[in-house]
């Protein structure tokens, strides 16, 4: 392919948009795209851009302040509540950061490897039960969503017994992270949000009467100290962690299994020497949840392409491919094929990279490793069934359905 647009809004480039990403990277690196966002697809632009502090993760910093109805609407949301950790530049970003580092610490998290371990054993379980009475077994029901969502809710300390609008508010949220979001998108947002927040202030004011040793409370613990998270922020972030807690591990998930299964001597691999965590990197490398995050230049910046120098202004916003960095051919030998054992797959920048390099990576880890190993561990035969289906989705990408047939 050698037309080089970014154009998330062409169902081809959200279906599969590596051959988009690999036009851009060759022809185009630093891309300007119709909706004025400067679309970088090299790794070493993205890796040097979220490491540099010349860069801010506050969109409000753009100069560019879009003026169209979407944008408009967008401005007012973020203006009605704190800016997330994801959003805050230091000294707000280290100090919220700082509040819950140590829950998420690798430490910490392989402390949790029982209790993931019971929730997936459970899941399977009770696949395992559907299939032998006639069900299926359909893997992100069954066991990618169960299992993100049950643990961040264990650690949060919060209830599960309305899992199922839970569910449905979460990924209506995120689907506003999309480049396409519409004013369609916006309005089930608002309402979504209409039955998260109350539900979280219920569950924010019950526990501020009995505080116990989860993360919620040591929250609110810090928000009751008064100078080190307010009211909002407490919010904003239990809000973060519990939305980012289960949408991304589910694609993980999802993702990995379908690439394992359609390349069966990477399969075989894992039945034989497990998931570990080079190879977990490499299939956050290959088909990574998150695709692109944002930066806005604080400063002038410049890129080099060839010999021509190509200026950024500073309030610009620039958009980092995760997906087409983790695929750069000058970083990644044959990037497009599955390889557990690549030497250098710990360089993806599935977790992006910088300050902001993603808290929960080492949870996420643990689950994908847990789930898909037991899966394989339990069934000697797993099979595809019928083709999956992707949620038509670019910033979050994953898989929505993926029907398996398997045996003892
Ligand atoms: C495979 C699963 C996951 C992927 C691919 C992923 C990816 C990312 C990425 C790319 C970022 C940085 C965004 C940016 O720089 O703009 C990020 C940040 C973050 N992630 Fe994850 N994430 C995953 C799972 C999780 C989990 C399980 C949690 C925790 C409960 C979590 C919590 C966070 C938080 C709190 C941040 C913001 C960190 C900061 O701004 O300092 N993530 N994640």
């Amino acid at each position: 392919m050698s037309q080089a647009v970014f154009n998330p809004f062409d169902p081809a480039f959200r279906a599969n948009p590596h051959p988009f990403y690999d036009a851009l990277r060759e022809h185009d690196p630093v891309h300007t795209s119709l909706g004025g966002l400067v679309v970088l697809t090299r790794y070493s632009d993205v890796a040097t851009v979220l490491r540099s502090n010349d860069y801010s993760r506050d969109v409000e910093k753009s100069a560019k302040r879009l003026d169209n109805p979407i944008s408009n609407r967008m401005r007012e949301r973020r203006r009605d509540s704190a800016k997330s950790i994801l959003n805050l530049d230091p000294p707000d970003h280290s100090r919220l950061r700082r509040l819950v580092s140590k829950s998420f610490t690798p430490t910490a998290i392989e402390a949790l490897r029982p209790m993931v371990q019971h929730y997936v054993d459970a899941a399977l379980e009770a696949a395992e039960q559907r299939v032998r009475d006639g069900g299926t077994f359909e893997l992100i029901d069954d066991l990618a969503f169960p299992v993100p969502f049950l643990v961040i809710s264990a650690m949060l300390g919060m209830p599960i017994d309305r899992e199922v609008e839970l569910r449905e508010w979460s990924q209506v949220i995120t689907r506003t992270l999309e480049p396409t979001t519409g004013l369609a998108e916006l309005d089930e947002a608002d309402a979504a949000f209409g039955g998260l927040l109350p539900f979280l202030d219920e569950v924010i004011a019950d526990r501020r009467r009995n505080l116990g040793s989860d993360m919620l409370s040591s929250l609110i613990t810090a928000e009751e100290a008064g100078d080190k998270l307010t009211a909002e922020e407490l919010v904003t972030f239990v809000l973060l962690l519990y939305i980012a807690g289960h949408e991304t591990t589910v694609n993980l998930i999802g993702n990995s299994m379908l690439a394992l299964l359609r390349a069966p001597d990477q399969l075989n691999h894992v039945r034989e020497h497990g998931l570990d965590s080079n190879a977990i990197d490499e299939l956050l490398r290959f088909d990574g949840p998150v695709q692109h995050t944002v930066r806005v230049p604080v400063v002038p910046v410049q890129f080099q392409v060839g010999d021509r120098v190509i200026e950024v202004a500073a309030g610009e916003r620039v958009l980092t491919s995760l997906g087409a960095a983790s695929h750069d051919p000058s970083v990644f030998e044959n990037p497009h094929q599955l390889d557990l054992r690549r030497a250098n797959a710990n360089k993806h920048l599935g977790f992006a990279a910088g300050i902001h390099y993603c808290l929960g990576s080492a949870l996420a880890k643990l689950e994908a490793q847990v789930a898909i190993e037991s899966l394989l561990h339990r069934f000697s035969h797993v099979e595809l069934v019928g083709e999956p289906s992707w949620r038509d989705r670019l910033t979050i990408r994953g898989v929505d359905r993926l029907a398996l047939a398997v045996a003892r």
